[in-house]
């Protein structure tokens, strides 16, 4: 395993870390049974992961509650990423949601404390102010945010002494962030938090077409919008996404290398990245995919990948939002 320095911090965290969503039933998953989510933390943990992330909207608590009965014996030894998932950031509603999080993950402090979406439901200062304040109480270490488009960023970033990272959707398949944010971020030291790595399962492979991936998968930005749960309005790039999946399946056979791995390891050759947020609902799937950090790609490889996934990249364009309309960009 990889460690890297959390931008602006001490704290020295895992290339790959594990991300918590897919633990419990939420409308893209459907969870696991309550060992089989401690067994897949512990799996994490063993093959030095360091960083995990969760959030209150994540079976409305429940991973937070399953995360913190995992890591109780070991909690001085990891970072925990968690989030503000209210609808309205008001500086009440965050520090009540805080108090909720402390208790369900059975710590006294949250290490990274991410704004989950950016409102606009209240002013900007606001939310900044209870960031300040749970600081001051000990109750976060870090700041940071998620989905952060380089509009909000770019507003956000002027107004607080420090925001370590900006978690956004990141993969082969979803290159957004590339246009604007990650040369913004590399400007102002904001580091990546890498999400959907593995494009929620197509990057590994087990779909050979659109119409095997499950429904609540199948309502991005890449699936017409005729799929049954999607709500952005748009064509989608189904071909563009399936060729460039076989094309990316040729490339990892003709080099002996599990997809799922080399999905993580084309992330971590990328620029600003602090950490990969990977997925797993099975403890061999923790297991293998912290072994992604071991790979090196040449420039050649990174051009050919490149290459391989620059028409779906074209489709999407560089709104940062997989699931709504391009028009909705930040
Ligand atoms: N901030 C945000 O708004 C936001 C949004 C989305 C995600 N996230 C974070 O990012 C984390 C990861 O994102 P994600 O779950 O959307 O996508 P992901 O990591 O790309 O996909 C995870 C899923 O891929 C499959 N998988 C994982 N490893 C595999 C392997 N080695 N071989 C085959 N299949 C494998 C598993 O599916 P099965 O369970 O079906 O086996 C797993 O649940 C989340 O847990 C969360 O922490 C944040």
């Amino acid at each position: 395993m990889q460690y890297r320095t959390l931008p602006n911090t001490d704290l020295k965290v895992s290339a790959i870390a594990f991300g918590c969503m897919s633990t419990v039933a939420n409308p893209t998953y459907p969870g696991a049974e309550e060992q089989q989510v401690m067994d897949t933390i512990h799996a994490a943990i063993d093959a030095g992961i360091t960083l995990i992330d969760t959030a209150p909207m994540y079976g409305n608590g429940e991973s937070e509650r399953l995360l913190g009965l995992a890591i109780k014996d070991r909690r001085d030894k990891m970072i925990i990423a968690d989030k503000a998932s209210g609808p309205t950031l008001s500086k009440t509603e965050i520090l009540a949601d805080c108090e909720t999080s402390l208790k369900l993950l059975q710590t006294d402090v949250i290490d990274l404390y991410q704004i989950h979406w950016p409102r606009r439901q209240v002013p900007i200062h606001e939310t900044i102010e209870a960031l300040d304040t749970l600081k001051k109480q000990g109750k976060i270490r870090f700041t940071g945010v998620c989905n952060y488009g380089p509009l909000d960023l770019g507003d956000w970033l002027p107004l607080v002494d420090c925001c370590c990272t900006d978690q956004v959707v990141y993969n082969m398949l979803m290159r957004a962030a590339e246009y604007e944010l990650i040369p913004l971020c590399q400007e102002k030291n904001v580091g990546l938090l890498c999400y959907s790595p593995m494009a929620q399962g197509l990057l590994t492979g087990r779909f050979a077409s659109a119409d095997e991936v499950p429904v609540g998968r199948a309502r991005t930005r890449h699936f017409a919008s005729t799929r049954p749960e999607a709500r952005h309005g748009e064509a989608g790039c189904e071909n563009e996404t399936f060729t460039a999946i076989a094309q990316f399946k040729a490339f990892c056979e003709a080099r002996n290398l599990n997809m799922a791995h080399a999905s993580l390891a084309w992330l971590l050759h990328q620029p600003t990245i602090t950490s990969v947020l990977a997925g797993a609902s099975r403890p061999e799937q923790a297991t293998a995919n912290a072994l992604a950090a071991d790979i090196q790609f040449s420039d050649a490889e990174i051009e050919e990948l490149n290459r391989i996934t620059q028409p779906v990249k074209e489709q999407l364009g560089p709104s940062l939002d997989v699931w709504s309309s391009e028009a909705r960009t930040r």
